[in-house]
């Protein structure tokens, strides 16, 4: 066969390792031919592809980004797309597509798979964010990352009696943050989940101070917000030194934190460097696992399905169950942690 692969939205580690054991199983266990799409759907719409071979996903297991690229593609394009899904799959001369992404991706991929264009599902994203898998490749190395700088702020905070507030990625969810917060040992977690009051955060750290400790550590979601109208600086705030500032979430939180307690606070955005780099030993398995199902899934005819981890095996599971909520971070579960505020 003819397999299309693709890499679709935000770029995650472990992309390239699916690549790679898709490549590997198609070609030298089926003898398929694997086609890389390049940029995502952009790559399908403006029929960009290239041949990829075992020699060229030689190294690729340890390497983080995706060698074919990556784009976030506007609603309208996909679905003008998706009208015209068997015509772009003969240009490209396919026979079936791999299309592994978020959310997006695999709603697009159920349009697709809809509209008669045979395709396969493999979810991925830093935020853990898709239903109906226990977790995707990428969360594991983000977490990795983010644990790693609230490891290295403490003893930096520790130097300087400071408060840092560490703004770590996740717009809707909270699972990078509680789970990197946990296991960093951050005084308080924020995420979008559970609205916070800015006073709790105040007395937390005020407490701390009291008891003699010397810093405290904040892990904040991007996504996270104040209960409404808790927090002055809800649109910009001043920084140390008098600029006018509209960061996000990371950002005012300092600054507010530093008006409130008359202590330094300091903001650290750690953004793209959690998406960036080498994937953990997990992540490069379970994006290795979910490559080997994919191809499976391909000859098996388990079109419109996605490969899913559920109590450590790989299930083929209706995209469908993928897409129709995101998996938030339920309360049983953020109440396990004291230092939720
Ligand atoms: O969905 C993955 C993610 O990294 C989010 O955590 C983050 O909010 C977003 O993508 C950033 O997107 P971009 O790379 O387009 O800035």
């Amino acid at each position: 066969m003819r397999i299309g692969v693709l890499t679709s939205g935000g770029d995650c580690p472990g992309l390239n390792a699916v690549i790679r054991s898709v490549v590997h199983r198609g070609t030298d266990v089926h003898g398929d031919e694997i086609i890389g799409i390049e940029d995502g759907f952009l790559g399908l719409i403006e029929g960009r592809s290239r041949p990829v071979s075992h020699d060229d996903v030689t190294g690729l297991l340890t390497l983080g980004g995706t060698i074919l690229g990556s784009a976030r593609v506007k609603r309208e394009r996909i679905e003008w797309a998706v009208e015209n899904a068997p015509t772009l799959a003969r240009n490209l001369g396919i026979d079936a597509l791999i299309a592994i992404g978020g959310e997006g991706t695999l709603t697009a991929a159920k349009m697709f798979s809809e509209a008669g264009l045979p395709v396969v599902g493999v979810p991925k994203t830093i935020d853990n964010d898709i239903d109906a898998t226990d977790v995707t490749f990428g969360f594991d190395t983000a977490v990795h990352v983010a644990t790693e700088a609230i490891d290295r702020l403490k003893t930096t905070a520790e130097s300087h009696q400071r408060v840092m507030v560490v703004e770590l990625m996740g717009r809707h969810t909270g699972w990078i943050t509680l789970t990197a917060g946990m296991a960093g040992g951050a005084h308080g977690i924020l995420i979008p989940e559970k609205p916070f009051d800015i006073e709790a955060v105040a007395r937390m750290v005020e407490d701390r101070f009291e008891r003699g400790k010397k810093f405290a550590i904040i892990a904040v979601a991007e996504g996270a917000a104040p209960a409404e109208g808790t927090m002055r600086f809800d649109h910009g705030a001043v920084d140390q030194y008098g600029h006018q500032t509209f960061g996000g979430i990371g950002t005012r939180l300092a600054h507010e934190l530093e008006d409130l307690l008359g202590k330094e606070a300091r903001p650290v955005i750690l953004g793209h460097t959690q998406r960036g780099g080498t994937p953990t030993s997990q992540d490069r398995v379970l994006a290795t696992r979910f490559g080997w199902h994919a191809v499976e899934a391909v000859h098996k005819g388990a079109f419109g399905h996605f490969t899913a981890l559920r109590r450590s095996e790989i299930e083929l599971v209706p995209i469908a169950e993928a897409v129709t909520r995101l998996k938030t971070v339920p309360a049983d579960r953020w109440a396990e942690s004291e230092a939720i505020l």
